[in-house]
């Protein structure tokens, strides 16, 4: 099949645009990760959400390997017999080795591997040891030591000149593991790290100077309707709502409409992820909404997946005495009705003491019976296996934080990842996000940080720091992030007591917020969208698989090297209108609304307006290297 062979990338609008012929035909790229079709973290979205552009690059060109596992196979690939009679026979006979491979090539062509980090690094150096003609790639999404060293209690980025890198990864067990990254990273003709901070980080402890960053990026959903988002924003949250009314059953004494969703999700790294500033902040927040008497309650969520045995019975409890209540009050409605239609149908008013009878009542109090509990509404939605000692719990119980009637600050914490076939919060992941208000990611050790960006896209204002890559990104191309519902903790200057200051005044500024402003806000967020999608992010990937090309191919493929300054210098504006605040927002039109809502789209639209023609586009990677020469035919080993 006629592979695809022209790329034509195109940056974002108004810049100076550039088309490169290319071909490809007889260039096949691997792209080798433990997370292809395995979901583990942010790595598996880095890959699933870039699988559609790289294919439309590359076509039947383009492979993906990844660990055979049955469940993730069933679910998530699609097996089909090789069309290529090599690749054919490759396959059979790995399969006859005990090696199961599912996806799928010509005499020779030139072959790029793409790793990304440690653990398929081992297939990059055994590439270059056993002299293979393979352009490497290799991509780290952290370091191994950066992970380890953080999470324990060290002071990291004052100090990353100075470790004795073997020394630490001795102490901590993991110097083979240590070993094996560091090779691969020495054995790539191009090495990559996902953000600038990991770029240092790398230098440091690993002793080589990435060649290049390439962002994460994601794929954008561009609806129509411009203020559809904000409706599945409120459709998502009616869900959550009404997960929310079974877990508090019995001590719903809280404004539902007047309540806030806030969020941390990911990998559970107590501190790594920031779950423990979190929490501390969330006490103070207690505190501050309590004595100043606020209206508004959070339901502050931790989705990190922990050991568990399952839901415990008293969440499962509360979604079945949630189910109850509807039931019978739709049972009660149902006769109700048929009874005023009977009147109606004889031209009576019903007679409303006639309208309910003794069983009606007797269902309606056994159902309020039921609703009776004499604990506070749990925190854990599931059996813990680790309940003693897991940080989350042991810092609820130590700030205090127990779900009761007093608190303004309310916690649920999930220890499993979200699905919409949960019997108990049966959403998405996705849906849970656009039904939140608000993303805490208050991360100490965090190479990218997917969940920001998720809430991004979604126009859901996030809170991010200045260790992460992502909120260093932010930093960078917005002149003003927190007009734009993106909130960059300083975890890098400040003490981790000023630190949690700082969260606690984030967090309460945002209870503030009327509901207006917090649409406004939105809008705002989502506008960002653009700076993260793959369209343009995907383009340091295409750099990456030149440069390697080039390097590994020097007759066939050149490569004039300069530094990508890739979106360098551009940065998002200020909005053009004022911050939202209720006292400067104003009627910008004669076309006054009755409602809040969309008196406030009237102007967000207006604003919208003046933003985009306010807003240069990014400047992209400056000059792309001329290695247009057509490929011949590999030389037989790779140069180095
Ligand atoms: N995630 C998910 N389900 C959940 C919570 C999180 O699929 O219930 C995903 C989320 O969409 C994100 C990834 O987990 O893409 C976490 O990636 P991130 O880069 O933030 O952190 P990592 O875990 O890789 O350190
Ligand atoms: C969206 C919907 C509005 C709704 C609002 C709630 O903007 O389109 O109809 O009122 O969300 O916002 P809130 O921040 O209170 O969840
Ligand atoms: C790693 C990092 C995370 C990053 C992800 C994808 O798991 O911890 O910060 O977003 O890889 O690059």
């Amino acid at each position: 099949m006629p592979l695809a062979r022209s790329l034509s990338v195109t940056s974002l609008t108004g810049l100076e645009d550039w088309e490169d012929e290319v071909d490809l035909e007889n260039v096949v790229l691997f792209e080798v990760a433990w997370e292809v079709a395995n979901k583990v973290g942010g790595i598996y979205t880095v890959i699933q959400t870039k699988a559609k552009i790289t294919s439309d690059e590359w076509g039947e060109n383009y492979f993906l390997i990844g660990p055979y596992m049955e469940q993730n196979v069933r679910t998530q690939v699609e097996l089909i017999d090789p069309p290529n009679p090599a690749m054919r026979r490759t396959i059979e006979s790995m399969n006859s080795k005990g090696c199961k491979f599912t996806a799928q090539c010509e005499e020779k062509p030139f072959i790029i591997g793409h790793f990304h980090e440690w653990l398929s690094g081992v297939g990059l150096f055994l590439c270059r040891i056993r002299k293979l003609p393979v352009a490497t790639i290799f991509t780290t999404h952290a370091t191994l030591l950066g992970r380890y060293l953080c999470a324990g209690s060290v002071d990291f980025y004052n100090n990353l000149q100075t470790f004795n890198v073997d020394k630490e990864a001795g102490d901590r067990q993991i110097y083979h593991r240590y070993c094996m990254e560091r090779a691969a990273i020495h054995c790539t003709h191009v090495f990559t790290t996902v953000s600038q901070i990991t770029a240092v980080e790398a230098e440091h402890l690993l002793k080589r100077k990435p060649d290049l960053v390439t962002p994460n990026g994601l794929n954008v959903k561009k609806f129509s309707a411009m203020h559809e988002f904000q409706n599945l924003h409120a459709q998502s949250k009616a869900r959550i709502q009404e997960f929310v009314r079974g877990h508090f059953y019995g001590h719903l004494d809280f404004n539902l409409d007047k309540t806030l969703f806030f969020f941390i999700a990911g990998r559970y790294e107590f501190s790594n992820k920031g779950a423990d500033i979190f929490l501390e902040a969330l006490a103070r927040l207690n505190y501050l909404l309590r004595v100043n008497g606020s209206e508004s309650t959070v339901v502050a969520f931790f989705i990190m997946p922990a050991r568990t045995n399952n839901f415990n019975v008293e969440t499962l409890k509360g979604q079945a005495v949630r189910k109850q209540l509807w039931d019978t009050a739709n049972a009660v409605k149902e006769k109700f009705g048929k009874k005023l239609y009977e009147s109606l149908l004889v031209g009576n008013l019903p007679d409303m003491n006639k309208m309910l009878d003794k069983e009606d009542f007797t269902m309606m109090k056994r159902a309020i019976f039921a609703t009776q509990r004499h604990s506070f509404p749990p925190i854990c939605t599931h059996n813990m296996l680790d309940d003693s000692t897991d940080p989350i719990l042991n810092t609820i119980r130590r700030i205090g934080l127990f779900n009761s009637s007093a608190d303004r600050v309310k916690v649920i914490f999930h220890p499993e990842f979200l699905s919409s076939t949960s019997p108990l919060l049966p959403v998405d992941y996705e849906e849970f996000v656009r039904g939140c208000h608000l993303g805490v990611f208050p991360s100490y050790y965090e190479p990218w940080g997917y969940t920001p960006a998720e809430c991004t896209v979604m126009g859901i204002p996030s809170i991010s720091t200045n260790l992460s890559g992502f909120g260093c990104f932010m930093e960078e191309h917005i002149a003003d992030p927190s007009a734009y519902g993106i909130y960059i903790l300083d975890r890098r200057f400040r003490s981790l007591d000023d630190s949690c200051t700082q969260l606690t005044s984030f967090l309460y500024s945002f209870c503030q917020q009327s509901r207006r402003q917090r649409i406004i806000q939105r809008n705002r967020t989502e506008r960002l969208s653009d700076l993260l999608d793959w369209k343009y992010l995907g383009r340091y990937y295409m750099y990456a698989r030149r440069m390697a090309l080039a390097k590994a191919f020097p007759d066939n493929f050149t490569y004039e090297p300069h530094e990508p300054t890739a979106a360098q210098g551009f940065r998002y504006p200020r909005p053009a209108s004022v911050p939202p605040s209720p006292s400067i927002s104003r009627h910008s039109s004669p076309h006054h609304s009755e409602t809040e809502e969309d008196d406030e789209r009237y102007d967000e639209d207006e604003e919208a307006e003046k933003d985009r023609q306010n807003i240069k586009p990014p400047a992209t990677m400056g000059p792309v290297p001329d290695w247009r020469k057509q490929p011949k035919k590999p030389s037989s080993e790779a140069s180095t």
